[in-house]
């Protein structure tokens, strides 16, 4: 089972070993931070000093040193601080309300909005986020798609990045998991991180927004809207599609999904979340893969719909043909390096085929280089994933 799991991982798509996802308590009361002045240093100072004070008596000196810590600029700032509590505006906003802002500012028409993670490696220059935010660009019909993207950021660095390159950004304050700790694969920090976004998604459901939730390693060329189902609630794409979208034996991945809010997907999200006392241990697509057998889902009457991977791509099963294609995922992929590699590669021979004579263009003779560094050999080289395990898991 935990070699099953192992394997799976490599399905899915934050989990590589140099991706980490970093969080940290929101240790500040909000309301606290937002009465800090906006521009006078030695006032700020002084607020700063008298909130440190607050600090050592209420947390206890060694873990407010911390606070303490003065960076070597000419302006004071707080860098423990997750920067969304410094967006001080005059009233003070709870997380809810700036989420609310946030979503209302993104949104369509119908109230649909595109969400996505972001950690602070996947935020870095020339990482991850550049090449999703391109593909949005040099996709067709995608660029005014940006104008509906919210990027939820998952720590501080992933914040700040946000706010260079994008114009929706949300900081989702996770408590509970220690500051300076990274949250690799299938730990408690990871698989909390995880179900976090699971419990995020319900809040926005329930604030009477549909979303789409696409992973950043998948890259949008073409306007996936047309290729969903009018009437479905839940629509997921697969790492494996059987062939029918009604098929429950098709193999989800929980990257990229489009959900309409109503109170059958409000009471989907709220048996997956809790599911984890069922499931303990594994992560939300392992749980979904459950579930979706289970009666409750039925009662429920929330019709799932699973997306056609000829539309809804992946380098576990490729769109074949580029005439067709609207998103591709980098799952199956093992390691960030590689993933980097493979997505420009799937960049550019998306450019190739944009260049090609419309002729040629529906002959579908064009097809993709990928997948090279993400494909199951590589894994091989990794220590930790033993053959055995590979095999196993594609037995599955
Ligand atoms: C959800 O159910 C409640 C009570 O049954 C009903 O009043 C409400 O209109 C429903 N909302 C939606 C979005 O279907
Ligand atoms: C991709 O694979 C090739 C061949 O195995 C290797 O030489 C190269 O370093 C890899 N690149 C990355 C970024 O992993």
């Amino acid at each position: 089972m935990n070699r099953g799991l192992l394997f799976r991982f490599n399905h899915r798509r934050h989990l590589t070993p140099t991706t980490v996802l970093r969080s940290r308590v929101n240790s500040f009361p909000s309301a606290a931070v937002n009465m800090l002045p906006e521009s006078p240093v030695p006032r700020a100072v002084l607020v700063f000093a008298v909130l440190s004070i607050f600090c050592l008596l209420l947390y206890g000196a060694a873990d407010s040193l911390r606070f303490l810590t003065f960076p070597s600029g000419s302006s004071v700032s707080f860098p423990y601080i997750f920067p969304s509590l410094l967006d001080s505006d005059s009233v003070p906003l709870s997380n809810e309300q700036k989420l609310e802002t946030i979503l209302k500012d993104a949104a369509m028409e119908d109230r649909t909005v595109i969400l996505t993670t972001l950690n602070e490696a996947w935020a870095a220059p020339n990482s991850i986020i550049d090449l999703f935010l391109a593909s949005f660009r040099i996709g067709e019909h995608t660029r005014r798609l940006l104008n509906h993207l919210v990027i939820i950021a998952l720590d501080k660095k992933a914040y700040s990045r946000c706010k260079e390159v994008h114009s929706h950004c949300f900081a989702l304050v996770t408590e509970g998991i220690d500051f300076h700790k990274e949250a690799y694969f299938m730990t408690p920090a990871y698989l909390k991180m995880m179900w976090r976004r699971i419990d995020f998604l319900r809040s926005v459901l329930e604030m009477g927004y549909n979303f789409v939730f696409t992973d950043a390693d998948i890259m949008w060329f073409r306007d996936p809207f047309p290729r969903f189902y009018s009437d479905a609630d839940f629509q997921i794409a697969c790492d494996h599609f059987t062939g029918s979208s009604v098929n429950i034996e098709n193999k989800p991945n929980g990257g990229f999904n489009y959900v309409r809010s109503n109170n059958r997907s409000i009471e989907f999200y709220k048996f997956w979340y809790s599911s984890q006392e069922t499931y303990p241990g594994y992560h939300d697509q392992d749980v979904l893969n459950f579930i979706k057998f289970d009666t409750f889902v039925e009662d429920l009457g929330l019709k799932m719909r699973f997306l056609d991977t000829a539309y809804f791509g992946g380098l576990c099963e490729p769109s074949k043909d580029l005439s067709l294609v609207c998103t591709m995922h980098a799952n199956c992929c093992y390691g960030l390096d590689s993933k980097l590699h493979d997505l420009r590669i799937m960049l550019q021979d998306w450019k190739h085929f944009l260049s090609l004579p419309p002729s040629l263009k529906s002959s579908s003779v064009v097809s993709w280089r990928v997948p090279q560094n993400c494909s199951l050999d590589a894994l091989h080289h990794y220590g930790e994933s033993p053959e055995k395990s590979v095999q196993e898991g594609l037995q599955q």
